[in-house]
């Protein structure tokens, strides 16, 4: 794809990023080497703190030679620009350098989820066509179940391993980095839609100008700061504003590799004095569901700027992280596919409680319906944006048809229905497909009722999203058996265990219910709009597609 439209604004932040002298842009440079350059070689890029409480640290200076020998290691492998190289890994430290490494040959790098199974590892790594693969001992097992049907994957590498060790150990730590053009691809993650399977959304180099630009403007980051972005980097919060956007700024960020637990959470912020900390809705409720004697025990005083991203932040939550923190938390909107925040409530705006907030200044957002007409303020329809940014996704891999059904007359459909108010705040209002926000992550229905029906009772599934008043929405499944007298709780328990462990922990159905048969069109595909209608007692809708029920 070639950009037809680069916005002034990005013209004159042209000076904001480092060309090679060629006219090259490589993110990664960008990211971690420039730091160097202006100074902050010795100050620290990661505070690490493990689940058990070991905190490490490693510089700017560090982190440039840990990618570099990263780097080496992959051209020893005989890895050219363009190749797919893939981390498998929880948040732990080597999961950093080992990404700008990646980035720094050339290579394009792909996150995995760590909470992924089989099922989801095999359609991803096929699609991708992975060559290298970076993971450790304990996933290595999902990884082996489905070796034989990932034809191009020629390197599994552990971490761990003893022997990879000394290999990065040995090599050196300066690197001649790839002289990639500003279009190149860099980095890509796969995220879910509707129907099939997960996209490959690819990003280039250059969205780094605009990472940088927004992580300014929408997370006020000083020199100073300490800074929490709570996301893994399996999703593109982590990646983009816990890796990207923040190092190239210098900031010195956290990193804590624990699961979510309130009272870490608090010490972590206490530990580190965490100045900006960048969380979502999910961890906010699951925390004021603790209440404030726990939060009384920690000085949090340190925090200046709180954001969050990834579902809609209720106003309760928002009066809570007052009343609590003292700060407002800011909501901010995006998505894998947009590369970087585009909707937000930045601190100079101030805060409007429910709100997404405005469009950043290089944003042109509009409310249109399905004909592609502006609708009137404070009317829903669907929030569609002005392509094209620096940090949109550059194609979808693999499907050049899935990427342009995301334009139509000239905008970018972002697939969420909002409405725009009359002094031009947006408001978020809900997808406008079947896709689900459990927790903040997003999931892809089919996945799921693909994964069910592999269950040797189970003869369909349909799966929608269910309102939930801490995680947003929660997964469940409508379950069609083979014999209806096997319906059980104890089924339904294996049910869950089933998705858990074919396909992932976070994605499993919290709520199953057996039901005879699904509501489907006639040409077979499931409605989940009937199921959902269904489940929260709302008026059915056109049926006229649907077959007889
Ligand atoms: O539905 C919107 C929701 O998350 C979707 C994008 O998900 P993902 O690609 O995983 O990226 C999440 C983090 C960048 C959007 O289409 N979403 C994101 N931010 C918000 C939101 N919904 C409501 N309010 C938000 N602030």
């Amino acid at each position: 794809m070639n950009p037809q439209y680069t916005p002034e604004y990005f013209e004159q932040l042209k000076d904001s990023v480092v060309w090679f002298e060629d006219g090259s842009l490589n993110m990664a440079y960008n990211v971690i080497d420039h730091n160097i350059e202006i100074g902050n070689g010795n100050k620290t890029a990661l505070i690490y703190e493990s689940e058990d409480g070991k905190t490490t640290e490693i510089t700017f200076f560090s982190m440039v030679r840990k990618s570099n020998r990263i780097a080496n290691y992959l051209e020893s492998l005989g890895i050219k620009r363009g190749d797919r190289i893939s981390i498998f890994l929880p948040r732990i430290p080597e999961l950093f350098y080992i990404f700008l490494g990646i980035i720094k040959t050339g290579a394009i790098a792909s996150i995995y989820f760590s909470a992924f199974e089989s099922a989801a590892l095999k359609d991803r790594l096929q699609n991708s066509g992975t060559k290298v693969m970076f993971t450790n001992k304990n996933l290595l097992a999902r990884i082996e179940r489905i070796k034989d049907d990932l034809a191009e994957l020629k390197n599994v590498i552990c971490v761990d391993d003893e022997e990879f060790v000394d290999n990065y150990k040995a090599q050196p730590d300066n690197f001649e980095i790839a002289h990639t053009q500003a279009e190149d691809y860099a980095f890509m993650l796969y995220t879910s839609g509707t129907t099939g399977k997960p996209k490959g959304i690819v990003h280039s180099h250059y969205a780094i100008i605009q990472q940088i630009a927004s992580a300014k403007l929408s997370l006020d980051l000083r020199p100073n700061d300490v800074y929490w972005c709570t996301a893994d980097p399996g999703w593109i919060s982590g990646i983009v504003y816990s890796i990207l956007s923040n190092w190239a700024l210098g900031i010195t960020t956290v990193v804590y590799g624990g699961r979510f637990d309130s009272e870490k959470w608090y010490s972590v912020l206490e530990k580190h004095k965490v100045t900006v900390w960048y969380t979502t809705p999910t961890a906010i409720r699951m925390l004021m569901a603790k209440g404030e004697e726990l939060v009384k025990r920690h000085d949090l005083s340190s925090i200046r700027f709180m954001a969050s991203v990834g579902e809609p932040l209720n106003p309760e939550a928002i009066i809570w992280g007052n009343k609590t923190f003292g700060k407002f938390f800011h909501d901010t909107w995006w998505q894998t596919e947009t590369g970087s925040i585009m909707i937000a409530n930045t601190p100079k705006l101030g805060i409007h409680p429910g709100s997404m907030g405005k469009p950043l200044p290089w944003v042109e957002a509009k409310i249109m319906d399905d004909n592609m007409e502006e609708v009137v303020v404070n009317e829903e329809g669907n929030l569609c944006l002005k392509p094209y940014w620096p940090s949109i996704m550059r194609t979808i891999w693999n499907d050049e048809k899935k990427y342009e059904s995301y334009f139509k007359d000239g905008w970018y459909i972002s697939g969420d229905k909002a409405k725009k108010d009359e002094k031009g705040y947006f408001w978020f209002i809900g997808r406008a497909d079947d896709v689900i926000k459990t927790s903040g992550e997003r999931i892809g229905p089919f996945e799921v009722e693909s994964v069910l029906i592999e269950h040797p009772e189970v003869v369909e599934a349909g799966v929608i999203g269910k309102p939930d008043a801490v995680r947003g929405e929660i997964v469940k499944a409508f379950v069609v058996l083979k014999n209806e007298s096997l319906a059980s709780e104890q089924l339904k328990l294996e049910l869950q265990e089933f998705v858990r462990h074919h396909l992932a922990g976070h994605a499993y159905p919290r709520e199953i219910e057996f039901i005879d048969r699904l509501p489907k069109t006639r040409s077979g595909k499931i409605m989940r709009r009937i199921l959902r209608a269904k489940e929260f007692g709302d008026p059915i809708g056109d049926i006229s597609t649907l077959e007889d029920y």
